[in-house]
């Protein structure tokens, strides 16, 4: 049978493995070409990362356990080290060291972000303890709300200005997911008392309405600019990119829900 921490370890390394290596290509592309030793350190992190992904993808899912262990606790120095550059590529912009380099500073610590929450699921998963569900619940959504509202300041400033239609769409999205965030925050503070089934239900309910939409919009933002029939200064990798962390959210979102439902049957008390 099939270990859950082995096939829990590679699906999460999987994922984000990729969102690692495609950060480093994002990053390389905003630096400006003076600045070749910034470029070397996003090259070698590049590699680092699409290496760690094709041993995901090729180890099998009756791997030892063991192994599966020290492969997390390889990936997570690897992300550690990732985290460590962004934050200090931050720091430059911050002090205007990189002046015209074209990565927002928003969008650099908005990256640090997601390896950060890489690497603490790589804990996690190594330590064998997962928060209670109401926790994971208002955590999950806490962190992802607001990558949801980021990627809609990204787009809308992204785009180009004369693309008006899509901007105010982007910039409605990016409210609303501001607002939503505000909401999560406020779940978070009222701690434990919030955490009802009935709150809980409606809360993933109304953040999954608003994920689907904005997940939508991502993918026809994507595929036009495929199609190169929008102007703008967005990467197609990083519409794909975005999509993708929309769509994880997503199921997120559903797999709470589902979870969610098989409490309530059984009517297990949520506080603990
Ligand atoms: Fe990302
Ligand atoms: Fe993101």
């Amino acid at each position: 049978m099939a270990d859950l921490f082995v096939s829990r370890s590679l699906e999460e390394i999987r994922f984000w493995s990729r969102i690692m290596k495609e950060h480093s290509f994002f990053l390389r592309l905003g630096f400006r070409c003076e600045d070749t030793q910034l470029i070397n350190e996003a090259t070698q992190f590049y590699r680092t990362f699409e290496a760690i992904e094709q041993k995901a993808l090729s180890f099998p899912e009756e791997t030892d356990p063991a192994t599966i262990y020290a492969f997390n606790q390889e990936v997570h120095t690897a992300v550690s080290h990732i985290w460590v550059f962004k934050r200090k590529v931050l720091g430059l912009i911050l002090t205007c060291r990189l002046p015209g380099q074209t990565n927002f500073p928003l969008l650099v610590d908005h990256v640090s972000r997601e390896a950060r929450y890489f690497r603490n699921r790589l804990e996690e998963l190594n330590q064998g303890k997962l928060e209670p569900l109401p926790d994971a619940i208002i955590d999950e959504n806490v962190f992802f709300l607001r990558i949801m509202a980021d990627h809609a300041k990204f787009i809308g400033h992204l785009l180009d200005p004369s693309e008006r239609k899509l901007v105010d769409q982007a910039r409605d999205f990016s409210h609303d997911f501001d607002q939503l965030l505000y909401q999560a925050r406020d779940m978070d503070s009222m701690r434990p008392q919030s955490q009802t089934v009935p709150l809980l239900n409606q809360f993933l309910d109304q953040n999954r309405v608003s994920v689907a939409s904005l997940k939508d919009f991502k993918k026809t933002a994507r595929d036009l600019i495929e199609q190169c029939k929008i102007k703008s200064i967005i990467h197609p990798l990083l519409a794909d990119h975005v999509f993708r962390e929309a769509e994880r959210f997503l199921e997120i979102i559903e797999l709470f829900e589902r979870s969610l439902t098989g409490i309530s049957s059984s009517n297990r008390v949520l506080h603990h």
